[in-house]
């Protein structure tokens, strides 16, 4: 077992044959740093108040828990001093929030990933993306980049390991945390999604709000070895996309978040910037292939709000073919 840490690695690492940039290592490094700090609020639970909820509504609609709030102030106190960024935006906030400084990049983060796991003990997660700073003071308009031009992203699962999946363009790496001195240990190079898969992950209980399309290919899934399909199928649905995406990226599978008619005037319930993006970057450099349904491919979706929705298909790169065969 290798015991590169995070710092070591991002050193030796290299992008299309040039070392990353050392702005770009720092800025990832104070991430990293602050996951630490939630991680250990995660693991504490009840003995460290993190259960629970504020009782008041998000940007989004909903309802904050005690951790949602807790993990966006640590990320927002700890990275605004950060010489490396221009400014942040998050899922839990209205509007942007510049940095003390006019750093060369941009942060955007879904502080706490899987928010109606945490009182029950399942895992969640913190998913981040970074963009280039236009340049200028930030405003809104600087974020709204497509997913292709992100520089880094990556996502910690707090589960039974705390773990950072983490790209800069360059494969996919994976860290464990060890909690005895807070180092990330690089435990897993160059992820590889499998091609093929036979398994699923959908929240099956909106089956009767799909499109057509949607239901016609989970039902030949059902259907099994006598089906179209000729195989039997798995499912899994965590409840958090980060801990769904990390099954992918270890084991293969699909994740689907389609449209459904539930709100019909909703493109998704995913967000494109603070989720679909940086898992799209995550899932095309392990191998796999990420979608916006029949938008096409994810990270050449145009922005046209930092809270935008996005339905979403990702994983082994042949089923998402096959879903996209549907006309999903
Ligand atoms: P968040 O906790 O950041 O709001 O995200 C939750 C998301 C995603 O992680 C998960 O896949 C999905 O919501 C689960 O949705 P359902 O509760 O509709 O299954
Ligand atoms: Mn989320
Ligand atoms: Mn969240």
């Amino acid at each position: 077992m290798s015991h590169t840490d995070l710092a070591s690695f991002l050193r030796q690492h290299q992008i299309n044959g040039q070392p990353a940039p050392s702005e770009l290592i720092s800025l990832i490094e104070e991430v990293a740093a602050t996951c630490v700090t939630i991680s250990g609020l995660v693991a504490g639970g009840a003995l460290t108040g993190v259960l629970g909820s504020r009782g008041v509504e998000n940007v989004q609609g909903e309802v904050q828990k005690e951790l949602d709030v807790l993990s966006n102030d640590l990320l927002l106190n700890n990275l605004e001093a950060s010489p490396q960024l221009s400014a942040m935006a998050s899922e839990e906030m209205e509007e942007i929030y510049p940095a003390k400084t006019r750093g060369p990049y941009l942060l955007l983060f879904d502080p706490l990933d899987g928010s109606s796991n945490i009182d029950i003990n399942v895992s969640i997660g913190t998913i981040f993306s970074v963009l280039k700073a236009p340049g200028g003071a930030p405003d809104t308009q600087a974020f709204l980049q497509a997913g292709k031009h992100q520089v880094a992203a990556g996502y910690t699962v707090y589960g039974p390991q705390t773990m950072l999946v983490l790209t800069l363009g360059a494969g996919v790496f994976g860290f464990t945390l060890n909690p005895a001195d807070g180092l990330w240990v690089l435990t897993a190079e160059t992820m590889q999604i499998p091609a093929d898969t036979q398994e699923f992950a959908i929240n099956m209980s909106n089956m009767r709000h799909w499109a057509p399309p949607v239901r016609a290919y989970i039902d030949d899934c059902l259907a099994g070895k006598d089906g179209p399909r000729g195989k039997d199928f798995n499912m899994r649905w965590i409840a958090a996309m980060v801990a769904d995406v990390h099954r992918i990226m270890c084991r293969g599978g699909v994740f689907m978040y389609p449209w459904d008619k539930r709100e019909p005037d909703k493109a998704g319930k995913l967000r494109l910037m603070y989720e679909a993006n940086p898992m799209s970057f995550l899932v095309e450099q392990a191998g796999g292939k990420s979608i916006a349904a029949s938008a096409g491919r994810m990270l050449d979706v145009t922005p046209t709000g930092l809270h935008q929705r996005v339905p979403v298909i990702l994983g082994s790169r042949n089923e998402v073919e096959k879903i996209e065969s549907y006309g999903v």
